[in-house]
């Protein structure tokens, strides 16, 4: 079916679904840190993700630096992953059954990393961890705590960062559920990104 590194968090070979392997060009896994204390979950590889095989290296991931930057964090301070870890063709939101295959990995990711709070970016990723449907928009900076392989999670719902650019007046309810992950995880943005580096230890 499909095949981890030693690690247990990067899948380097995956067949389980017929139609990702079709349009993805390569399988993009988790980034950041394996002890990182805030974990953010995005939909599935895009475009410019499927050509890198790094999660939100397109707009979206400018745009989520650029949040990280604001409440006083760098991209390298958390770990980064999606739900589903192949770019579904034209962009389409992963079907249930991709999402279903895919879930494995990523409770893995979970498992191993143990984060303080997981951050959902977007519908999807509030949707397939919670569990039930979600007005993201309205939603967006809630925590719920949520069963996730059997083992108790706080999770943070957040709107996608590409919704920012669709919609500016979402830019502030972004930067607010980025502030409030934040400061739960341990780290205040105080100092506006300069220096802080590091969550834990502060
Ligand atoms: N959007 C996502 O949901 N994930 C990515 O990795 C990039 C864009």
């Amino acid at each position: 079916m499909g095949t981890m590194d030693e690690s247990g968090l990067c899948v380097s070979e995956c067949s389980r679904c017929p139609a990702l392997v079709d349009s993805r060009s390569r399988i993009v896994n988790g980034t950041g840190p394996e002890d990182a204390d805030m974990l953010f979950v995005g939909e599935g590889p895009g475009a410019q993700e499927d050509s890198e095989g790094e999660p939100f290296v397109g707009r979206s991931g400018s745009v989520l630096d650029d949040g990280l930057r604001s409440v006083g964090l760098i991209r390298e301070d958390v770990r980064i992953t999606n739900c589903v870890r192949c770019r579904p063709p034209e962009n389409r939101d992963p079907t249930t059954e991709e999402l279903e295959n895919c879930r494995g990995y990523l409770e893995r990711e979970i498992d191993l990393l143990d984060p303080e709070i997981i951050v959902t970016l977007g519908k999807v990723p509030s949707e397939h961890l919670l569990g039930r449907s979600v007005a993201v928009t309205k939603e967006a900076g809630s925590i719920e705590e949520v069963r996730i392989d059997g083992t108790p999670r706080r999770v943070l719902l957040c709107v996608h960062p590409a919704a920012t650019l669709y919609d500016r007046s979402q830019e502030d309810t972004f930067t607010e559920a980025l502030e409030r992950a934040a400061s739960l995880a341990g780290v205040d943005g105080s100092d506006g990104g300069s220096g802080q580096t590091r969550l834990d230890g502060f």
